[in-house]
């Protein structure tokens, strides 16, 4: 698979089967993903796999807590500014309306969205997780070069045949998650990250993109 390709199939997949994913794999992919650039390579990323009855535990108490309607533990950033200016508040509501239409749930259908929503803690069906921390003393440069190494590890999988979900959701437990994978007291939890097989009977929806225009400024001489 040539990058392209990768680029092309990656999408975040939100239905796994329960096929696992070899150690010796992941290795690989994260071995790999370190060749990621990161400003003066201070490769500021801390990565947990988390597989088997670790995960399985961590998937009971966080969907079991969100469910209840436990209070999210407090955050340590903000995932989203209050109010989303244009044009991200069109970006953002055009991508809930495409998942939602996509698993044929209806905008007031309160009960399918939660039971939707809830599916993240559960890794999606996913058999594995990677949970990315960071250290809180590192400034906005270190969280970009983290997105990149991110990014690497996803195409990455792709070239193995895996998919993958990037999850900030995972923030909004993370003393469960914390719980797990037991940090140093200097890292802070920015995203989990499911991983495995898709299953190919969940329908999705592709999410487009803005037009190039949209985004890309050339300026020629
Ligand atoms: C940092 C980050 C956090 C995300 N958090 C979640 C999440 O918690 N749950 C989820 O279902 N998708 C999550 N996503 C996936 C995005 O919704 C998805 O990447 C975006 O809609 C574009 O779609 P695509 O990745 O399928 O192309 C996250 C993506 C990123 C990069």
């Amino acid at each position: 698979m040539d990058v392209y390709q990768a680029v092309a199939t990656r999408r975040a997949v939100r239905g796994f089967t329960d096929q696992p994913v070899e150690r010796e794999v992941i290795e690989r992919v994260l071995s790999a993903a370190a060749n990621s650039p990161s400003g003066s390579n201070l490769q500021p990323w801390n990565i947990y796999v988390v597989t088997g009855e670790p995960l399985a535990q961590l998937k009971k108490v966080a969907t079991e807590r969100v469910a209840a309607g436990e209070p999210w533990d407090e955050r340590e950033y903000v995932m989203y500014p209050h109010d989303l200016k244009s044009p991200y508040g069109e970006r953002r509501a055009a991508f809930g309306r495409d998942r939602y239409t996509a698993l044929g749930v209806a905008r007031e259908d309160w009960e399918a969205r939660t039971r939707a929503a809830i599916a993240n803690w559960d890794c999606f069906g996913a058999p594995m997780a990677l949970f990315c921390y960071i250290d809180r003393d590192l400034g906005m440069p270190q969280w970009s070069d983290v997105g990149m190494y991110l990014q690497t590890a996803m195409l990455l999988l792709r070239a193995e045949g895996l998919h993958s979900c990037p999850q900030m959701a995972w923030s909004q437990v993370r003393k469960s998650v914390d719980a797990v994978t037991s940090p140093p007291p200097e890292l802070m939890l920015f995203c989990g990250m499911s991983i495995g097989y898709e299953d190919s009977g969940v329908s999705f929806v592709r999410n487009a993109r803005a037009p190039l225009g949209e985004t890309v400024t050339f300026i020629d001489g």
